[in-house]
């Protein structure tokens, strides 16, 4: 049952696009999903209203510090994957979810003004290791990238993470309005319309690899704390 928190610091980043990429594309795939929605302006909750929104996806709203490790409780005993969305902080609330988590993914964009940003949600995670003694999963997701240029900054950026021994996922979310669409529509991937959303099959692909990015994460991860227990 795991538990997946997205973080950053920084707005706009692309936490929500992402996790609900994410919930949706496990959702088409037949797993249940329950997304956690600790964002005061509720876009999952505004996304889900829209009416086309898979059975097997729940979303909770309305948690805040008090709640939220009482959600992840229920959540995580009523569906297999809990998938969390906090608004733009590196507040306490933030720290609670990591701690409850088994992959926290911090998504980036590609700026050095971003990856100062990203630091502090790494300076949570640090934080959350030494309270409970216990190593956090986590990989920084670069998003809104350009599908078909690698910027140097990337490079840049990417050369830094991986001198500092930072994880990140191979998967890109590239920018695109497929992406987008899912918020002005109301609807997963697959039920956007081509005559509406441009490279709708692109996002898919791309959506389809971060998913299996993913849970081969979370296996390689269950595999060695299982060596580590043995
Ligand atoms: N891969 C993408 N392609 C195109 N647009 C994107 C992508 N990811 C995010 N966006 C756009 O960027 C903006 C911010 O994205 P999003 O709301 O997901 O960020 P966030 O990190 O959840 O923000 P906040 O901290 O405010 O909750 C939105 O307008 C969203 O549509
Ligand atoms: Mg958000």
């Amino acid at each position: 049952m795991p538990t997946i928190v997205f973080i950053s610091p920084k707005g706009g980043v692309g936490k929500t696009t992402s996790s609900l990429t994410l919930g949706t594309q496990l959702a088409k795939h037949g797993a249940a999903v329950t997304m956690i929605d600790a964002d005061p302006n509720r876009p999952l909750k505004k996304w889900g209203k829209g009416g086309r929104k898979p059975d097997n996806l729940a979303i909770v709203s309305d948690i805040d510090e008090e709640s939220i490790l009482d959600a992840i409780d229920v959540a995580a005993s009523m569906t297999p994957f809990v998938i969390v969305d906090l608004e733009g902080t590196a507040d306490k609330i933030a720290l609670l979810a990591v701690s409850q988590a088994d992959l926290v993914i911090i998504p980036m964009q590609p700026s050095e003004l971003d990856a100062d940003q990203a630091s502090r949600a790494l300076k949570v995670i640090a934080q959350q290791e030494r309270m409970a003694r216990r190593s956090v999963p986590h990989a920084v997701l670069f998003t809104r990238t350009n599908s078909t240029i690698r910027t140097r900054t990337m490079t840049h950026i990417a050369n830094s993470l991986r001198e500092a021994g930072i994880p990140m996922f191979d998967t890109e979310m590239n920018e695109r309005e497929a992406f987008r669409g899912m918020f002005s529509f109301s609807a997963p991937l697959e039920a956007l319309d081509a005559a509406d959303v441009a490279n709708v099959p692109k996002a898919i692909e791309n959506a389809e690899r971060f998913m299996n990015e993913v849970l081969d994460t979370l296996r390689r991860n269950a595999a060695t704390a299982e060596q580590g227990a043995a």
